[in-house]
């Protein structure tokens, strides 16, 4: 398999490299003049690697929510000027989805629009988020309501540093490979089903499952960069595992929301004749193995059907947008009423099913 490859953007082409050791070589890699935003535990886990890093600054950021608010983001554009900060510069960002979209944001606003390169440190970011051109900002408690399509320079991806992530965090990376591959349909989704194992275990075979989910990932995106059409199919789980968050106050990590957002998706595409009984009984085993540890956790029904009904992607108060398996057990974009056999089959869901 190749070791970089491209993808369209509205701004160009941008290339998407696997690097190993990339930390240690990251002068290397990068030229020009750099300001670095570092999530802080990187910066402590992996100290002797970027001892030599020669930027003309370094900011440390905690990967925490509250540092991807709106609220925060004067205290980067201060501390990026007085470190010199020019047009010609560019940022470059070193972590998780956190780190990302912080970058991102000020990437596409600050002096009208500066490059900016990415080293993803987390599964789900070097799996899934690093190419999109999507950054996410909070304002206060409301997450996600900002954003741009600004699309990387670069993106250095370094399998090598996910040995240091939590397990929970591996996981959630996982998820979105899982979605990812049910996506490309159902084999596709077998395929990595099959690896499951192997993902925790061997370097190589996440490797190779992280560059399938880009390349399949790409597919969507150069198409739809500006998510209006057919790049919509990558909510699948997250209008649910979004409000599986939402209702649990952020004790579920993304991408495990997603995959029980994936698992009710089937089950209520079942219950509610878009799809078999078949799809959700071949992919729960894979999505239950995936969630595991939060299957018995408590989802108040009436926080779920709240945060529900308040997703941006929802067009009506009544209705809910959902990807939801069809007859060949491919996910489709539907939209029905969140009526009451909608609401029966998630309680239903949420008090046995989820368990079984
Ligand atoms: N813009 C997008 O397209 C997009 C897509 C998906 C998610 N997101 C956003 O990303 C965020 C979640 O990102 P995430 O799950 O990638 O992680 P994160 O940035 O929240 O980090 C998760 C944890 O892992 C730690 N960490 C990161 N890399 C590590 C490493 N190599 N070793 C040890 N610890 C490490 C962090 O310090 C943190 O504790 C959310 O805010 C979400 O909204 C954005
Ligand atoms: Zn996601």
């Amino acid at each position: 398999m190749s070791e970089s490859f491209s993808v369209q953007s509205h701004t160009g082409p941008y290339q998407v490299h696997f690097a190993g050791g990339a930390l240690a070589r990251l002068n290397t890699l990068v030229s020009g003049t750099i300001h670095v935003l570092v999530d802080a535990r990187i910066a402590r886990l992996y100290e002797e690697p970027l001892r030599g890093l020669r930027a003309a600054s370094v900011t440390l950021v905690e990967a925490e929510e509250r540092a991807k608010t709106l609220e925060e983001m004067p205290l980067y554009v201060r501390k990026l000027l007085e470190q010199g900060f020019r047009r010609h510069h560019r940022l470059v960002a070193i972590g998780g989805g956190i780190i990302q979209d912080i970058t991102c944001f000020l990437a596409a606003t600050m002096m009208r629009g500066v490059d900016w390169l990415f080293f993803p440190t987390t599964l789900l970011a070097q799996a899934d988020s690093c190419i999109g051109s999507k950054s996410s900002i909070n304002v206060g408690s409301f997450k996600n309501v900002l954003g741009t399509f600004t699309p990387p320079r670069e993106v250095f991806i370094d399998v090598g540093l996910l040995r240091t992530l939590d397990e929970r965090d591996v996981r959630s990376g996982v998820g979105e490979i899982l979605k990812v591959h049910a996506i490309d349909g159902p084999e596709s989704f077998q395929d990595v089903a099959k690896a499951y194992d192997r993902l925790f275990e061997d370097d190589a075979v996440l490797a190779h499952y992280i560059q399938r989910a880009l390349r399949i990932k790409k597919r969507f995106i150069e198409e739809d960069e500006f998510d209006r059409g057919p790049r919509q199919i990558f909510n699948y789980g997250h209008t649910f595992g979004h409000a599986i968050e939402a209702a649990t106050e952020f004790a579920v990590p993304h991408g495990i929301a997603v995959t029980m957002g994936m698992d009710l998706a089937n089950f209520l595409a079942w219950r509610l004749g878009h799809s078999d009984r078949q799809t959700f009984d071949r992919m729960h085993p894979t999505l239950r193995r995936n969630y595991r540890g939060y299957e018995t956790l408590s989802i108040p029904g009436d926080r779920f059907f709240a945060a529900l009904q308040h997703d941006k992607k929802n067009i009506g108060q009544r209705e809910v947008t959902a990807i939801l398996p069809d007859m060949r057990g491919c996910p489709v974009r539907v939209q029905r009423p969140a009526d009451a056999p909608f609401q029966d089959a998630c309680t239903s869901y949420f008090e046995g099913c989820r368990l079984a």
